[in-house]
């Protein structure tokens, strides 16, 4: 019998993001501080090597989706070797969350290497706004990046937007035009009180995804709701009657998805996090470095899902906690 990875909730966990570096190069508002946010210390990140072993124990567990994620991932020089070891040991689907900006150059070699989609996070159309968001990134350079991954033949775009109830009316139609002219997916994210969205840009800037949805029918019509979803996400999708894509909202706050769990994470320093709320986890680092078997270590997963992955996120704590939670510790 093959072995799987279930929960104590009976979710069967067939989906990991792995985090390859916890550096990005932009500072998203919403998620890193202005001043920068503390790195792991460069013996504890994962090598390449340590990934694909890890790949290689994951894909024996069961695992059918690995996402890589950061920080921002195509900064890690080896990602397309992790792909590459992802599909040799039969995973399904590699994914990829990125901010775009290296994609134009990279996309091509991940492609290669077997890349079956990519959510590339676009907040703005409009530079100024989008350079405010993310503190200095190049809107332009993202474009780039979204034409190439389109021209090269990458099976599944998605574009991911971060709602804020400052952004202009204008602006977050102009990305759902954007999305559907081109026949990109596009999912409308509300504002996590993580990170540096931890207090007050999270009291100040939230947005809910029912707004956003009730926006973009007064120009595009009634949004109608598919069905089955083929995304291993939790975002809830729609089509727009005359598109080929769809739009999808990403409700961690007001619409609780965390019954249909699918996932777990793991950090560039190597740790097992059981849910995007917490940095607590199950250190794996050691264990990889202290020669533990292969089959050890998944004893130690099967076990460590089995009894420590919560119900649900309890995002509610989160804002008045002393250590926040950050996005690039925990991978997004
Ligand atoms: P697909 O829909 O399969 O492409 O994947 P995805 O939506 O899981 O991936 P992506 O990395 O694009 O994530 C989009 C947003 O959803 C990000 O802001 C994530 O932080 C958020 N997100 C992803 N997984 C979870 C989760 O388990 N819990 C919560 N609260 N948010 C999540
Ligand atoms: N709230 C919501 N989404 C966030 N992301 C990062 N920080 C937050 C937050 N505080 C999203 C990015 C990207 C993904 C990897 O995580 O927009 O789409
Ligand atoms: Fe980098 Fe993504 Fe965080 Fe923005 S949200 S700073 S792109 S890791």
């Amino acid at each position: 019998k093959p072995q799987t990875l279930e929960d104590s909730w009976q979710r069967s966990i067939r989906y990991v993001r792995i985090s390859v570096t916890d550096h990005c190069n932009f500072r998203c508002q919403y998620c890193t501080p202005e001043s920068g946010a503390p790195w792991f210390p460069k013996p504890e990140q994962l090598t390449a090597n340590e990934y694909k072993r890890l790949i290689r124990i994951f894909a024996g567990l069961g695992v059918s989706h690995i996402r890589f994620t950061g920080g921002e991932p195509l900064l890690f020089p080896a990602l397309p070797e992790l792909i590459a070891e992802a599909k040799a040991a039969g995973v399904a689907k590699r994914s990829v969350s990125t901010n775009g900006v290296l994609l134009a150059r990279k996309g091509a070699s991940l492609l290669r290497a077997g890349l079956s989609k990519v959510n590339i996070s676009l907040d703005s159309l409009n530079k100024e706004r989008f350079s405010a968001i993310t503190r200095g990134g190049d809107l332009d350079a993202v474009l780039e990046g979204i034409e190439v991954a389109r021209q090269i033949g990458v099976p599944q775009i998605a574009l991911n937007v971060v709602l804020h109830q400052s952004s202009t009316r204008e602006d977050l139609l102009r990305l759902a035009e954007f999305a559907l002219v081109g026949n990109l997916d596009i999912r409308f994210i509300e504002l996590m009180p993580l990170g540096s969205a931890g207090s007050t840009l999270y009291q100040r800037d939230f947005y809910s995804a029912q707004k956003a949805k009730a926006l973009i029918e007064t120009v595009f019509g009634p949004l109608q709701p598919e069905q089955d979803s083929p995304t291993d996400g939790p975002a809830s999708l729609y089509r727009v009657p005359g598109f080929a894509s769809r739009v999808g909202f990403i409700t961690p706050w007001s619409h609780n998805f965390c019954a249909a769990c699918n996932r777990v994470r793991v950090n560039a320093a190597g740790r097992l996090l059981y849910c995007l709320g917490q940095e607590a986890g199950l250190e794996l680092r050691e264990a990889l470095r202290e020669g533990l078997a292969d089959r050890h270590i998944a004893q130690k997963i099967q076990q460590g899902v089995w009894h420590d992955k919560p119900e649900r996120h309890y995002f509610e704590d989160v804002p008045d906690r002393s250590a926040p939670v950050f996005m690039m510790r925990v991978g997004g």
